[in-house]
């Protein structure tokens, strides 16, 4: 079977995971003793899930002048990610993630972006055969704004699809070329940020998927944890059922989800067979503690996908 060459630009952090019972609220100090030290950061995150769902991945990046920088580049080589276009920055420090999850499995991330700050529109130059080479570029927003422009205008000057996951959620205005991607994969907060629509239903979901669709975005999949996914594209609105787990921590879902997506409609070239695989992979993610440590191999999905014949 061929394997899908996918390109990833985005960051990749070092994340110190603490795990309570509850979320601080203002002011306060918890005491947790369970601490976990973990390569994270969305696009090394996306990378690993794209490489363990069974694509060819390579990763457009920087890391830091620390200590950090190395165990986050050989992280990536364990997991067959190629690392070629990942660069290291004099003088700064990689990044790292902050990241609170609670009993319920839910989180609280800050992250410090270090040398992810520094990914410029040159970089993405000097990377343009490996986006050009790939059938799909994954990008995120944890690096400069103009370098996410820069890699998506590339991408569109060949056939390489481009799948947003528009995370973290923009704090400023929009550019509008930002929705000339293929497939676009905000949370329920990130498409809220997007469209200015409150989103508390699956409906409040396809206003908003509605929305982003007349901005530009060939297909729109709104993830909602446990209200599955709010697909929409040419074929028409639909929702993609959620797979029934108990979540232990949920941080890297939405990367589990693109990374696997990513993978899955280069091959199968069907978006809801890509969305039930990424659904899979999100969920399962879910499942288990850490960001990179939780997502699943392509055998782990294909074993727990409804709608998978292997
Ligand atoms: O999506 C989860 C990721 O967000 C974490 O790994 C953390 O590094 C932040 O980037």
């Amino acid at each position: 079977m061929r394997v899908p060459k996918i390109a990833v630009v985005g960051s990749l952090n070092i994340d110190l995971v603490m795990r309570c019972e509850r979320l601080p609220s203002p002011g306060e100090t918890i005491m947790t003793d369970d601490v976990l030290t973990v390569p994270g950061g969305k696009g090394a995150n996306q990378a690993v899930a794209a490489a363990r769902a069974g694509g060819e991945v390579s990763m457009i990046g920087r890391i830091g002048d620390d200590a950090y920088a190395p165990i986050l580049i050989n992280n990536l080589r364990q997991q067959k990610v190629i690392t070629n276009q990942i660069h290291m920055t004099p003088l700064k420090s990689s990044g790292v993630a902050v990241v609170a999850v609670d009993s319920n499995g839910q989180n609280a991330i800050m992250v410090s972006p270090g040398s992810n700050a520094t990914l410029s529109p040159e970089d993405i130059d000097d990377a343009a055969d490996v986006i050009r080479d790939a059938e799909l570029l994954m990008i995120q927003l944890e690096t400069p704004m103009e370098t996410v422009l820069h890699a998506i205008q590339i991408a569109k000057q060949t056939d390489t699809r481009t799948l947003l996951d528009p995370a973290p959620a923009p704090s400023k205005p929009t550019p509008s070329n930002l929705f000339s991607v293929d497939f676009l994969c905000p949370n329920q907060s990130e498409a809220a940020a997007l469209t200015g629509i409150t989103i508390r239903s699956q409906e409040d979901a396809f206003r908003a998927a509605f929305d982003l669709q007349k901005r530009g975005v060939q297909t729109v999949m709104i993830t909602l944890a446990e209200k599955g996914v709010v697909l929409l594209d040419n074929d028409g609105p639909r929702v993609i059922p959620p797979l029934q787990v108990k979540p232990v921590d949920t941080t890297a879902a939405g990367d589990a989800f693109a990374g696997a997506f990513a993978v899955r409609v280069v091959e199968s070239d069907s978006t809801d067979d890509a969305a039930y695989f990424a659904a899979t992979a999100g969920a399962m993610s879910t499942t288990t503690h850490g960001a990179q440590p939780s997502l699943p191999t392509r055998k782990e999905i294909l074993e727990n996908c409804p709608t998978s014949n292997q």
